[in-house]
């Protein structure tokens, strides 16, 4: 799985869809750029999301709000004091770890010595998986699944408690090692703060210390009631943005998977309280069929419901896809009370009710929020999408089976051959499409070599302009799955392209 998520990578780059930021000078540390193919795919993935939010709910409605905010914002959404990941370094490799990412893995060891054990258990004695986890006879096995849930037992406290002391000592008594210098040398550990400083103003005096959202949402609750009078909503409404957050990660890892600027999709319900509890179930069924309408796969997705919960949630639960290195969060639900709210109420002095007209009287709304990441959305449909195949002849293809409606290009326009006026007619064809989708115009080389370059881009279909055109104006339509070709008019593109791309 290791190998496949490096060649995705690497394809990501080859094909102009991400490249690491600042590459001539060496990049820059979880920080991406998306190239040609990417941005277009990105686009298509926000689009999808908005128009599912705003355009589909009568009572959604979209905000832009600025990145750079009041700073006592964060000291009232609770960022300022908890917006924190513990750190730990290792003194003789001078390598920056979080204690939790530490434990976490060291349980996975843990996880992976039952699986093997188990698996050879059930080898032995003829059994399936299952029945010889169960079985637990095997005195190997049961040795590990004590230590593991002691371990998981002891961290689980001492992360709610917030006890960096005992954090420190789990790693000790564990003997964790830093997977560089392969010794036990460690500091302290300590709170780290997530979020990027810097100033606003330019004279001592009016200099302000502001921060870069990590989060968007804050942006929705500081204009609750600006979108509320003005838009005249009655509850139960929604906000939803679309923009950047910043995160000072300790870790980055898995590509964009964590990434220090990234972009978030979120959505804030609001709602009466004492409903909130029916609307957080509404909200996860109604963005996990969103997901599956994907066509990816419905095994590909799963709840993880959270026992430990954020300081300002009272349920939550993460919408988790299937990536090469595992199950992992895309997207969380969270069912933030009146928690937000208030707090802004109390840190501005300003009021911030809802007069609710059926009930005739004012309270603070409850919130529910759904929260996705762009780049996690972009990296599960690439994972999920990537596939190299064999062919009859022997020869291999890569191929991104990408949904149709997230293809950066929907269609490439090829003439057979460089003469005898197809390349004419093949503008021709594309002016009729360019208006309504974003087409790729090829020539060079062979057709073979452009079917094989619009493969790894995930162009859903290739139009072939040969001699044929020219006399009936019918075109080969290939498909990007199937490699099947039919034979059909110029003027039924639009719509054969339009219905499977869903635009
Ligand atoms: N407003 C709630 C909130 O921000 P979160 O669980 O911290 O909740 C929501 O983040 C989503 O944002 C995550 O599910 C993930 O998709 C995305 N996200 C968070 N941190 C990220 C990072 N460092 N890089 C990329 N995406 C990230």
């Amino acid at each position: 799985q290791e190998d496949v998520f490096k060649k995705i990578v690497a394809h990501a780059k080859e094909y102009g869809f991400v490249f690491p930021s600042s590459e001539i000078y060496d990049g820059l540390g979880a920080v991406y750029d998306y190239g040609q193919n990417g941005v277009e795919m990105k686009n298509n993935i926000k689009r999808y999301w908005w128009e599912a939010m705003t355009r589909l709910h009568e009572n959604i409605v979209g905000l832009d709000s600025a990145i750079f905010m009041h700073p006592t914002i964060w000291k009232a959404s609770g960022h300022v004091d908890a917006f924190n990941d513990p750190l730990i370094d290792n003194r003789d490799s001078k390598k920056r770890y979080r204690a939790d990412v530490l434990i976490e893995d060291e349980i996975a060891k843990y996880d992976d010595k039952i699986n093997k054990e188990v698996a050879k258990a059930a080898k032995r004695f003829g059994e399936s998986f299952d029945e010889a986890l169960y079985r637990k006879t095997n005195p190997r096995v049961l040795e590990h699944v004590q230590k593991r849930d002691a371990l998981h037992k002891r961290y689980e406290v001492a992360m709610n408690a917030n006890d960096l002391k005992e954090l420190k000592q789990i790693i000790v008594d564990e003997g964790i090692v830093d997977p560089i210098s392969g010794t036990k040398n460690w500091t302290d550990v300590r709170q780290f703060n997530l979020m990027f400083k810097t100033q606003m103003g330019s004279t001592g005096d009016s200099q302000m210390d502001i921060y870069l959202r990590p989060e968007t949402a804050q942006g929705i609750f500081v204009n609750f009631l600006n979108v509320q009078k003005t838009g005249r909503m009655r509850i139960p409404f929604g906000i939803a943005q679309i923009g950047k957050a910043f995160r000072n990660e300790i870790v980055a890892r898995q590509f964009i998977f964590r990434m220090r600027e990234f972009e978030q999709m979120e959505m804030q319900f609001f709602v009466r309280p004492g409903e909130e509890m029916e609307w957080f179930e509404y909200w996860k069924k109604t963005r996990l069929k969103w997901h599956q309408a994907l066509g990816m796969g419905n095994e590909k997705y799963r709840f993880h419901d959270h026992e430990k919960l954020a300081h300002y949630a009272n349920a939550a639960t993460d919408i988790e896809f299937l990536m090469p290195f595992g199950f992992k969060e895309v997207e969380g639900i969270h069912s933030r009370t009146d928690f937000d709210l208030s707090q802004h109420e109390k840190f501005s002095g300003k009021k911030i009710q809802y007069f609710d007209p059926e009930l005739g009287k004012s309270y603070t709304p409850y919130d529910i929020e759904t929260s996705i990441g762009v780049d996690r959305m972009f990296l599960s449909v690439f994972c999920s999408s990537y596939d190299e195949q064999t062919l009859d002849n022997g020869e291999t293809r890569v191929v991104l089976h990408l949904p149709k409606q997230l293809a950066p290009v929907k269609c490439a326009v090829l003439p057979l051959v460089k003469k005898d006026g197809l390349p004419e007619k093949a503008q021709e064809i594309m002016d009729v499409l360019r208006f309504d989708f974003n087409c790729r115009y090829d020539e060079k080389d062979s057709v073979g070599k452009r079917y094989r370059r619009q493969d790894a881009i995930g162009t859903p279909y290739c139009i072939t302009v040969d001699g044929q055109t020219l006399e009936d104006n019918t075109v080969t339509l290939r498909d990007r799955d199937t490699m099947s070709q039919e034979r059909v008019a110029i003027d039924r593109l639009p719509g054969i392209i339009s219905e499977a791309c869903d635009m």
